[in-house]
C-alpha cells in the first residue's frame, strides 16, 4: 500500500484490507507496526508519541518504536512490516501471510 508519510514526531494510520497499520516518524527515520495495541487492541496510531516510544492511549501501555518491544516487558513485541520511502510517500507491504515481529 503506498500512503502520505506521517509528520515528524508524529503518526499516521493506513489501513489495507482489514490490516492497520501504524506509521511512526521516529526521528526522522519512519517504522510501520501492526496498530494494534498487544493489551486491549487499542490504535496505536491513536496514541502519544515522545522520545522514540508510544503510549497506547487506552490503558498507557507503552512501546519502544525502535524495537516494537512494550517498555517493561521485552517479551512482548509488535509486528513491523516492511517500509521504504517513495518521495513524500511511503510503501508499506503486507505479507499475505503473518510474519513474526522482526521479520521486515
Ligand atoms: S488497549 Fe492499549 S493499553 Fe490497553
Amino acid at each position: 500500500m503506498r500512503a502520505a508519510a506521517p509528520p515528524p514526531g508524529s503518526a499516521a494510520r493506513i489501513t489495507c484490507g482489514d490490516v492497520a497499520v501504524a506509521v511512526f516518524d521516529v526521528d526522522g527515520d519512519l517504522v510501520a507496526f501492526d496498530d494494534r495495541c498487544l493489551h486491549k487492541g487499542g490504535s496505536l496510531s491513536r496514541g502519544y508519541v515522545r522520545d522514540g516510544t508510544v503510549t497506547c492511549a487506552e490503558h498507557w501501555w507503552r512501546y519502544n518504536l525502535r524495537t516494537g518491544e512494550r517498555v517493561g516487558s521485552p517479551r512482548l513485541c509488535l509486528r513491523r512490516y516492511p517500509l521504504e520511502r517513495d518521495g513524500d510517500a511511503i510503501r508499506v507491504a503486507i505479507p499475505k501471510t503473518p510474519v513474526g515481529p522482526f521479520d521486515a
